[in-house]
């Protein structure tokens, strides 16, 4: 198998693509897909998908494509959530709360273990099955619990703070909701989550094709 690191960005986005679709079809009751189903379903030529799914070995029989609960279980081995991954929240406010309530993020292999705040008006507050515990319990958690992830939903001014006490706990890469980019040591991978460049690039494709310049 090639090694993780020299996959292409877009390939990696494409298998979490990939694995939910599997999920949906499993769900409907679908056992076997081949490359164009799941091409289709994406808007992905076969071809893509084959390429795709090339990079990790070799998966499918010919004539009957792909068994959707090995290729889930192949997938989420490759994405490496087929074991659970602890993730600390900092930042108890509108998106820290909604992420930790979200329920379904076990189901996908991410377990909360614990929220965090600096305000001590809030600290102590319930969250879903948590209480929002003080900053100075983030070490002993990501610690005990073996934390490898942070989600940092604190304002903008203080994500980078927050993101270097995140790694000074402990944690190994950070999912960052605030407008700021974080600067840390090499080897702690980040992913930005931001609605409102979604929502510009939304707005931008709508303008796009009122001037008529594009089709839908
Ligand atoms: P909020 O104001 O409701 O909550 C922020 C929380 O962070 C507060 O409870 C505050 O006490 C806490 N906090 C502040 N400084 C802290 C520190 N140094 N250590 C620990 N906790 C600290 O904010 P909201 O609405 O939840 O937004 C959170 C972040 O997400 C903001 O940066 C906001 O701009 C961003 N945001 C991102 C979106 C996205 O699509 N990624 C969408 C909306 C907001």
């Amino acid at each position: 198998m090639a090694g993780r690191g020299k996959i292409p960005r877009p390939t990696v986005k494409r298998l979490s693509l990939y694995l939910r679709e599997l999920e949906n079809q499993s769900t409907a009751g679908q056992t076997t897909i081949n490359s164009r189903q799941l091409g289709d379903a994406l808007d992905l030529t076969d071809a893509q998908v084959r390429k795709d799914l090339a990079y990790f070995g070799q998966f499918g029989h010919p004539g009957i494509g792909y068994q959707v609960l090995d290729l889930i279980a192949e997938l989420r081995r490759i994405l490496g959530t087929d074991h659970p991954w602890h993730a600390v929240v900092v930042g108890a406010g509108n998106i820290g709360r909604a992420v930790t309530r979200y329920g379904r993020l076990g189901g996908k292999g991410f377990e909360i273990a614990g929220i965090f705040d600096s305000d001590p008006e809030i600290i102590g507050e319930a969250v879903d099955r948590h209480r929002v515990r003080p900053m100075e319990d983030l070490a002993g958690v990501v610690g005990e619990q073996d934390v490898k992830i942070g989600l940092l939903a604190v304002p903008a001014e203080d994500a980078q703070l927050v993101a270097e006490a995140l790694v000074a706990a402990g944690v190994r890469g950070i999912l960052n909701f605030a407008p700021r980019r974080l600067v840390l040591k090499p080897g702690v991978p980040i992913v930005s989550v931001d609605l409102t460049v979604s929502l510009e690039q939304l707005a931008f494709a709508i303008s796009l094709t009122e001037d008529g310049a594009i089709d839908g």
